[in-house]
């Protein structure tokens, strides 16, 4: 049986973004020092960001099994599996999970598994003990947190390993200062730190990449203020001259919604100084406690 979820705003803007970026992948992008954050970039970053994740998976031997939770479009999947790693996927949304199952059609001799569902709804007893590596690229925020590190547990070998590499909520989260509020998601840095101190779990990786990804929040911003913002006003103004019943109606059925949206995308807080500010950007590796 599949446990699928309802597409929220945020994996709508998501798929949105892909479409309109044309990217292949979800997650931002790593912009070291030798990159000029930019739009035309953007895909060298992501790319940039894939390899320091990959970095730290177990090396390859004759075999490692790894489970991709929240695949995406299944880029990091495929190119895991051609470098020689043998990977699942999970994914809980209808249509990233046919993007998945396009790409893995093109891959000779595919074994992958992909489960189509939440984390939290895997069915962990039937591949208890299988995995040597548990990897959450940007999507460890949206899995519940009472339940996610004991599913890891369950999944991996002994010794077998996390990468997790996502934001957290700061404590300045939620002070009411402008931009508070304006980006969404991210586990409370501290909620994380407490569920980790309770699992089974030693850190072996730690590191605060904050400030090489806040960048992809000032290239979206200008992106939502330069080009989308102004096209957004001037369809709004055909519609006024040309159709203004229509207009008004519009007007009326979004008056709720619109000035939320306006905050969160329209504002001009929504650039690297506001992420830095309320997130933190972590790459987390952690290895299974053995039992004994
Ligand atoms: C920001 S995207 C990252 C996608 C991909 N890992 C990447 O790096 O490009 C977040 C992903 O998490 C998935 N997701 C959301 N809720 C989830 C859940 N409860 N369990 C597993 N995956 C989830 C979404 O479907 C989406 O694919």
């Amino acid at each position: 049986m599949t446990t699928t979820h309802k597409m929220d705003s945020r994996e709508l803007g998501l798929v949105l973004g892909k479409q309109l970026l044309g990217v292949e992948d979800l997650h931002y992008g790593l912009w070291e020092a030798d990159l000029t954050p930019s739009l035309a970039n953007l895909p060298q970053a992501q790319q940039r960001y894939t390899e320091h994740l990959a970095a730290a998976l177990p090396a390859l031997n004759d075999e490692v099994r790894v489970l991709d939770v929240g695949c995406g479009t299944g880029h990091i999947l495929q190119q895991l599996t051609e470098r020689g790693y043998r990977v699942d996927g999970v994914i809980p949304s209808p249509s990233l999970a046919r993007m998945v199952h396009a790409r893995l059609t093109e891959l000779p001799d595919n074994q992958a598994r992909v489960f189509e569902t939440t984390f939290e709804g895997m069915p962990v007893a039937e591949v208890e003990g299988r995995y040597d590596a548990i990897l959450f690229s940007e999507s460890f925020q949206y899995i519940d947190l009472n339940t996610v590190l004991g599913h890891c547990a369950r999944l991996l070998k002994p010794r077998g390993r996390v990468v997790i590499c996502d934001f957290f909520k700061t404590p300045a989260a939620g002070d009411g200062q402008p931009g508070d509020g304006v980006i969404g998601g991210g586990h409370h840095l501290s909620d994380f730190r407490a569920a980790l101190a309770a699992a089974p779990f030693d850190v072996l990786r730690d590191e605060d990449i904050t400030a090489l990804v806040a960048p992809n929040m000032d290239i979206v911003d200008d992106l939502l203020m330069h080009k989308l913002k102004p096209s957004g006003e001037a369809i709004w103004e055909y519609l006024r001259g040309s159709y203004p019943f229509t207009a008004r109606l519009l007007g009326f059925f979004l008056r709720k919604k619109l000035p939320k949206v306006k905050k969160k995308y329209f504002s001009g807080l929504r650039t690297g100084a506001t992420f830095a500010r309320y997130k933190n950007y972590r790459l987390v590796v952690l290895t299974k406690r053995d039992a004994g």
